[in-house]
């Protein structure tokens, strides 16, 4: 099978990628980004890496057209961006999800989509199952655009799929693992790690109360997969993750144990400091996960301490002697 993958250079994409190569698959994966999490996979002559963007229609055309499954992982991602970017976050995520969703329908390519957790916003009512509620903010807070450019774009995946195109959305829950982002900035994880390796303290937001479902990546992507060669899959929304809730504050002392001695303490700090006025943090998330159960037959097998022992590994891997 030739498969696609839009943001593929990325984190989860990069383990995407290695998947579908693993399967004795090809993969091609369009991505803006540098190449430093798919240089392993240069030589293989069944990989294909394209530095150019979702915005160049005439590269997306001739992609569909050569390919049978795309994933469509392009976006803006992260808490930092899309408070200080708001436009290039909803022009990515809703023009961009356009563009591949219009190519992928003149070849009928199924497609599947990656969305959020922070779709359903601050919905109080925890675990949430794929058709519940989104309950979000006002449009003048920011901090609503990432949840709201998803949300678009699994709307238009659902128009499109009534007009005859497979489409499936998976919705990632707290995705964690080697390749996270750059060392201090992007996700929980590797703030904290930053933190460790320059003996800083962690710095819990707010109370530390407020709760996630961290998630391995290879629980996620073998879901992934099968969202993309199940055929009972099509047609359906499913929440990607583990339902095992943790605190960050229980995480961050994690953390701090698996490092070992070290100077870092915890240190709390108003969330106005780190993200500005605009943002507001969803105190509890949590997937039900009962379709990725049932559909996808993919129950996560590693726990928080054993991916958290792997990816503090990996990281400390990649510090210069
Ligand atoms: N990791 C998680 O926990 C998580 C949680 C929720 C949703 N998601 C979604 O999963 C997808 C992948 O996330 P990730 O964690 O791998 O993030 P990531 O930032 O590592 O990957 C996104 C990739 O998209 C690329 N990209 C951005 N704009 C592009 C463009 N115009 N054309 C082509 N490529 C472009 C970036 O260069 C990057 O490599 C995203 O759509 C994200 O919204 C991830």
């Amino acid at each position: 099978m030739r498969v696609l993958i839009t943001g593929g250079a990325g984190f989860l994409g990069s383990h995407l990628s290695d998947a579908f190569i693993d399967r004795g698959d090809e993969v091609f994966v369009l991505d803006t980004g540098g190449i430093s999490k798919v240089r392993h996979l240069l030589s293989n002559p069944r990989f294909h890496y394209v530095h150019d963007s979702v915005f160049n229609l005439d590269l997306l055309d001739s992609l569909a057209g050569k390919t049978d499954l795309i994933y469509h992982l392009a976006a803006v991602v992260g808490v930092e961006h899309y408070v200080a970017d708001p436009y290039e976050t909803l022009n990515i995520n809703v023009n961009g999800t356009q563009n591949v969703l219009k190519a992928a329908y003149k070849y009928t390519r199924r497609v599947v989509f990656g969305s959020t957790s922070e779709v359903y916003g601050r919905n109080p009512k925890v675990p949430w199952s794929e058709n519940d509620d989104r309950v979000l903010g006002a449009t003048s807070i920011d901090r609503w655009c990432y949840s709201t450019s998803k949300a678009v774009g699994e709307h238009f995946c659902f128009a499109y799929q009534k007009l005859g195109l497979p489409v499936t959305v998976v919705r990632f829950f707290n995705i964690y693992g080697p390749r996270l982002d750059r060392l201090d900035v992007g996700r929980l994880f590797t703030i904290f790690m930053g933190q460790l390796l320059r003996g800083a303290d962690l710095t819990v937001v707010g109370d530390g109360r407020q709760t996630r479902c961290f998630t391995y990546v290879s629980d996620a992507i073998e879901a992934t997969v099968r969202a993309g060669v199940e055929p009972a899959a099509q047609g359906h929304a499913i929440n990607i993750g583990t339902d095992v809730e943790t605190s960050v504050m229980e995480f961050a002392k994690l953390m701090l144990e698996l490092f070992g001695p070290s100077k870092s303490q915890l240190k709390f700090v108003r969330q106005e400091e780190i993200y500005g006025p605009s943002y507001e943090d969803i105190p509890r998330r949590v997937p039900d996960i009962t379709k990725m159960k049932t559909l996808l037959g993919v129950t996560p097998q590693v726990s928080l301490r054993e991916g958290t022992a792997r990816t503090m590994e990996w990281f400390r891997r990649q510090q210069p002697e």
